[in-house]
């Protein structure tokens, strides 16, 4: 893998600790997620699947919770980490999820961790997104 800065490297060992932890026995993808939310901590979780399939939850949302949680209110940046080379990016219901809590400038980093990372933005993955100020927020 490429090199990565100090402050990345920190976030990926941060989901890939979590991603140890992924329930995910019925697909066997683990995916691990962690936020530096804007208190400065590193907040993370896994996908949690279930066998009820569609009621499981994806790791992005797990790290969101963590990150409310723990008094963490906004994502400065994200880093999310799967199996094979190409990279784990989130899935379209996870990106309006990240988007409730970050900027079209955030950034998302995602990882396949035979390959090599996509360092991208919340909004080049979602462009023209609805967020919580068209509700006047
Ligand atoms: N998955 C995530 O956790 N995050 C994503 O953004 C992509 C998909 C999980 C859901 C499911 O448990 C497994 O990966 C296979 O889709």
């Amino acid at each position: 893998m490429v090199q990565l800065s100090s402050d990345d490297q920190t976030l990926f060992d941060a989901a890939e600790a979590v991603r140890a932890k992924a329930y995910a026995p019925y697909s066997g993808f683990s995916v691990g997620a962690a936020i530096l939310a804007d208190d400065g901590k590193i907040y993370a979780g896994c996908n949690v699947e279930n066998a009820a399939y569609p009621v499981g939850n994806c790791a992005e949302p797990s790290a969101i919770a963590a990150m409310l949680a723990g008094g963490g209110k906004r994502i400065e940046k994200i880093f999310v980490t799967g199996p094979g080379a190409s990279p784990v990016t989130p899935c379209g219901g996870c990106r309006q999820r990240i988007r409730e809590f970050a900027s079209a400038e955030t950034p998302i980093i995602c990882l396949g961790v035979e390959g090599e990372p996509l360092h991208t933005t919340l909004g080049e993955l979602l462009p023209h997104s609805f967020g919580p100020e068209f509700l006047g927020r």
